[in-house]
């Protein structure tokens, strides 16, 4: 059974999982609104993959014999003023959310409960690639500020990245 402290923790951060993915929805949003749709796609992939986290989350809970509580999703931006900004956010926000992540992974070891401590590493490990390609894209940014060509170019390459479900929700297919 999980602990009172680690059980809240968890709850708490399938609401933070489904903050991102509004957040990731939004930026998906306003830049289909400015025409950018590689941008677009390239946030839209981030809200689905941002539920999947939530998901995995749900799923853990539940096989723990714990019960899910959804709490309301805080409202979140809806306009960016360039691309770049929406990168930075976007490493602003998974710097915080890896925090979470660090917090429970805390929390688990002080529990000594090493089924829940080996559920995080996915995510400690999934953490590292999400600062990692916002970092990225933070640079394609940069490289094409104030270059309409650039972004365009940027913008279509952007429209080819697709969808993979999290690994840990593969059984979930069967
Ligand atoms: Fe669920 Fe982007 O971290």
């Amino acid at each position: 059974m999980l602990s009172p402290k680690l059980h809240a923790a968890l709850n708490e951060q399938i609401n933070a999982e489904l903050w991102s993915a509004y957040l990731y929805l939004s930026m998906s949003m306003d830049a289909e609104a400015k025409g950018l749709k590689g941008v677009a796609n390239w946030f839209y992939v981030q809200w689905l993959e941002e539920q999947d986290h939530a998901r995995i989350l749900m799923n853990y809970i539940n096989s723990r014999d714990g019960k899910v509580c959804l709490k309301p999703i805080e409202p979140v931006q809806t306009e960016w003023s360039s691309v770049l900004e929406m990168f930075q956010e976007t490493l602003k926000h998974e710097k915080v959310v890896t925090g979470l992540i660090n917090n429970l992974a805390a929390i688990a070891a002080e529990d000594r409960d090493f089924a829940s401590s080996n559920m995080l590493v996915w995510f400690v490990d999934e953490q590292v690639e999400e600062e990692a390609s916002a970092r990225d894209m933070i640079f394609a940014a940069e490289s094409v500020e104030g270059d309409k060509y650039g972004m365009y170019q940027l913008d279509k390459e952007l429209a080819s990245r697709t969808y993979t479900q999290a690994s840990p929700l593969a059984s979930e297919a069967e």
